[in-house]
C-alpha cells in the first residue's frame, strides 16, 4: 500500500499503530539530536520525528529534504510530549522508521504557508504551488460542496442536467462574444455561450420541463472582482411556470445551499424590492441591505434657500449615519475626496452633525436656520449623535448613485457590512429596456428573450421606456448572485421585441431565426434563472474576489499568466484557418 493514512487523519487513539504517510515536505527542523519533519498532503499535516540516536543514516536522509519534497515514510504513531492545539493531528507525532523520497523539488518560489510572501503575480504564476495552500485550497473545497448541493437540490425538484454546446452561433447578448475560426468553414466563426440561454428555451420547446447545468459562460468584457472572463453559471429553466413558482424554487436553493454549507437557517420569505424602489432607497439595483442608511430625499426642505448648489439641483438625497457625529472635520473631508473621485464624480458633500442637545450644525449653516435644519434632521429620523451626508445633482439617476457609493463606504466605516452577516433580497420588476447612449437605441435590459408585465404590454407601443419586465435578481450583501426572467414564448410579441430593439425583421431572422421558427411549433410558457456559482463561493468563503474561488483564473487584463495565454498563433496555423493579423501601428 502506498500510503495507510492521509496526514490529516491520526489521532491519539492510533498510537502504537505502524502507519506510511506521503506527502510533501512543509519544513525540516534540526533541534539536537533530533529531526522534525512537517509532512503536507490535502488533508493536513502531521509531524514527522527522526532520532539520530535510533539511526543515523535515516536521521542524516532527513536532513537533506528541502521544502516541497515529495516523500513516504513509515514509522510509528507515538503520542507527543510538546502537543500542538493548533493542528488536528497536534496530539500525535510519527517516529520514522523508513524515508523515501519520491521525487526532489528545487526550491519553490515562494513559501508555501497560508499567509504566503508571494505576490499576486508570483502566486498566479504558480498557481499549482498556490493551491497547494489551505486557504486556496479550502476554497475549491467549498466550492465542491456547493455543487454537490445544488444537485441534490435540484435532482430532488425533478431537473435533469443537460450539456449544451460550447462551440454556437454568435448571439449578442450585452457583452461581446469569445470566438472560434472554422478550419472546415473558411472565414466563419462560431462564438464560445455567454450563457445558454436561447439553447435552454430550445429544451423547453423540446419538453424537458425542468433543465440546469453547471455551465461554463464566455463574457469579453471589462474585468472587476466578481467578473471574470469565463465563469459559471448554475443555469435553469422550466415550464410552466410563472414568476412566483421560479422565486419559490430557488429561493428554495438558496435557503438549502446557506443551511447545508453556512448551518444558517433562514426561514423568513426574502423582501422583494422592485427595481424603482431599490434606486429610490439604495440607488442600487443590488442594494447591500446588511445595513439600513436609506436614502431621504430632501429637494422638498432645502430648495429655495439661496444655496444655489441645492438650488439648481435635480435631487438633493441624504443619508443618516447613526453616531457618526463624532466624524471629524478631516475625517469629513476625506469622505468628501472620496465622493469626488473621478470614479465616482459627485461635485461635492454637505454634512450635519445632530449634537447631544438637539441642534443641528451644518456645513452650510449660513443658508439655512435652525428650524429648517431641524425639520430635516426631523424628516430624515436622525438623532443626537447621528451625522447626515446629503448629495445633489442635476441628474437624479447620477446623483444617486453617488450617494450609493457614499452609503457603501460609510456602512464600511462603520464596520456594518460585515462578512458573516447576511442580507437576501430580489429585485424585481425590472425595467424591459434601458437607453444606450453608445449605441443610440433601446436595448433590453436583462435580455431581448424577457416577458414585459402583462400589464404593461399596451405600452410596448405608446411608451416602451416605461414596460416593465417579469424579471428578477437574487442579491446577497450587494452582489447579484443571480437573474432570470420570465420568457415571451410567442412569436409574434418575440418578433414585436426584435423590432422595438431596432432589429429589421430580416436581422432578427438572420440572428434568432431558429428561436423564433421553434416558437411555431408549441412553446410552453416558461422561465427560468442563472445564478453566478463563482460569486456564490466567494459570498460563502468571505473572499474579496472571485479569484480565488477559481482553480484556474485569469487577472484583470484576461491573461492566464501561467499558461500565458492568450498568445499569437503561428503561421502555419493561421494558414489552416484562413486567418490573417494585422495589428493597428503602435
Ligand atoms: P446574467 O447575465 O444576469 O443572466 O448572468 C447570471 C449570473 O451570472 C453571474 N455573472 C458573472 N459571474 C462572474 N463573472 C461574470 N463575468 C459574470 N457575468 C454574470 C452573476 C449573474 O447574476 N441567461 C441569463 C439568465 C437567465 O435569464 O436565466 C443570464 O446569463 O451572478
Amino acid at each position: 500500500m502506498f500510503r495507510t493514512n492521509t496526514c490529516g487523519e491520526l489521532r491519539l487513539s492510533d498510537a502504537g499503530r505502524t502507519v506510511t504517510l506521503a506527502g510533501w515536505v512543509q519544513r525540516v527542523r534540526k533541534m539536537g539530536g533530533m529531526t522534525f519533519l512537517d509532512l503536507r498532503d490535502r488533508y493536513g499535516i502531521t509531524q514527522v520525528v527522526f532520532e539520530s540516536s535510533d539511526n543515523e543514516a535515516l536521521n542524516e536522509a532527513a536532513n537533506r529534504l528541502g521544502r516541497e519534497y515529495v516523500v513516504q515514510v513509515t514509522g510509528t504513531v507515538a503520542e507527543r510530549t510538546a502537543k500542538n492545539p493548533h493542528l488536528p493531528t497536534g496530539d500525535i507525532e510519527i517516529i520514522a522508521r523508513e524515508l523515501r523520497v519520491l521525487n526532489p523539488s528545487e526550491v519553490p518560489p515562494f513559501t508555501i504557508e497560508d499567509d504566503t510572501d508571494g505576490g499576486d503575480d508570483l502566486r498566479m504564476r504558480y498557481r499549482y504551488l498556490d493551491l497547494r495552500r489551505a486557504p486556496v485550497r479550502r476554497n475549491l473545497e467549498l466550492r465542491h460542496r456547493m455543487t454537490m448541493e445544488v444537485r441534490r437540490y435540484l435532482d430532488s425538484k425533478g431537473f435533469l442536467e443537460i450539456e449544451t454546446p460550447m462551440l454556437v452561433g454568435s448571439t449578442p447578448e450585452g457583452a461581446r462574444d469569445f470566438v472560434v475560426p472554422s478550419r472546415m468553414n473558411p472565414g466563419q466563426f462560431y462564438a464560445l455561450p455567454q450563457s445558454p440561454q436561447t439553447l435552454k428555451q430550445l429544451l423547453m420547446v423540446s419538453g424537458m420541463d425542468r433543465y440546469f447545468q453547471i455551465v461554463k459562460c464566455f463574457r469579453d468584457e471589462d474585468l472587476r472582482a466578481d467578473r471574470q472572463p469565463e465563469f459559471t453559471q448554475i443555469d435553469c429553466e422550466m415550464s410552466f411556470i410563472e414568476q412566483n413558482d421560479v422565486i419559490e424554487l430557488f429561493e428554495g436553493m438558496a435557503k438549502h445551499l446557506f443551511k447545508t454549507i453556512r448551518g444558517i437557517e433562514l426561514t423568513e420569505p426574502f423582501i422583494r424590492m422592485p427595481w424603482a424602489d431599490a434606486m429610490k432607497y439604495y440607488g442600487s439595483d443590488k442594494p447591500d441591505l446588511r445595513f439600513d442608511m436609506k436614502f431621504v430625499e430632501l429637494m422638498d426642505v432645502l430648495k429655495g434657500y439661496g444655496f444655489s448648489v441645492f438650488d439648481n439641483a435635480e435631487y438633493i438625497g441624504g443619508i443618516v449615519a447613526k453616531g457618526a457625529a463624532h466624524y471629524t472635520r478631516k475625517q469629513l473631508d476625506a469622505l468628501t475626496e472620496y465622493v469626488k473621485r473621478p470614479q465616482i464624480g459627485a461635485k461635492g458633500l454637505v454634512y450635519a452633525r445632530v449634537g447631544e442637545d438637539g441642534t443641528v450644525k451644518s456645513s452650510v449653516d449660513k443658508f439655512y436656520t435652525q428650524d429648517i435644519l431641524r425639520a430635516m434632521a426631523d424628516k430624515m429620523g436622525a438623532e443626537a449623535g447621528d451625522l447626515i451626508l446629503i448629495i445633489s445633482g442635476d441628474d437624479t439617476m447620477r446623483a444617486r448613485k453617488q450617494l450609493c457609493e457614499l452609503r457603501l463606504e460609510m456602512g464600511r466605516q462603520l464596520g456594518l457590512r460585515d462578512k458573516d452577516k447576511f442580507a437576501c433580497l430580489w429585485v424585481v420588476d425590472f425595467p424591459m429596456f434601458e437607453w444606450s447612449d453608445e449605441e443610440q437605441r433601446l436595448m433590453a435590459m436583462h435580455h431581448p428573450f424577457t416577458h414585459p408585465k402583462d400589464e404593461d404590454i399596451p405600452m410596448l407601443d405608446t411608451d416602451p421606456a416605461a414596460v416593465r419586465a417579469d424579471a428578477y435578481d437574487m442579491v446577497i450583501n450587494g452582489v447579484e448572485v443571480g437573474g432570470g426572467s420570465i420568457r415571451i414564448h410567442n412569436a409574434d410579441l418575440q418578433a414585436k421585441m426584435f423590432e422595438i430593439l431596432g432589429f429589421t425583421p430580416e436581422k432578427a431572422q438572420e440572428q434568432f431565426g431558429f428561436l423564433m421558427n421553434a416558437f411555431k411549433y408549441g412553446a410552453p410558457p416558461h422561465g427560468g434563472l442563472a445564478y453566478g456559482l463563482d460569486r456564490w463561493v466567494s459570498l460563502f468563503a468571505g473572499l474579496d474576489s472571485i479569484r480565488d474561488c477559481i482553480a484556474f483564473p485569469k487577472n484583470n487584463s484576461g491573461r492566464d499568466v501561467m499558461l500565458d495565454a492568450p498568445a499569437p498563433l503561428d503561421q502555419k496555423q493561421l494558414d489552416e484557418l484562413n486567418l490573417a493579423v494585422e495589428l493597428p501601428e503602435a
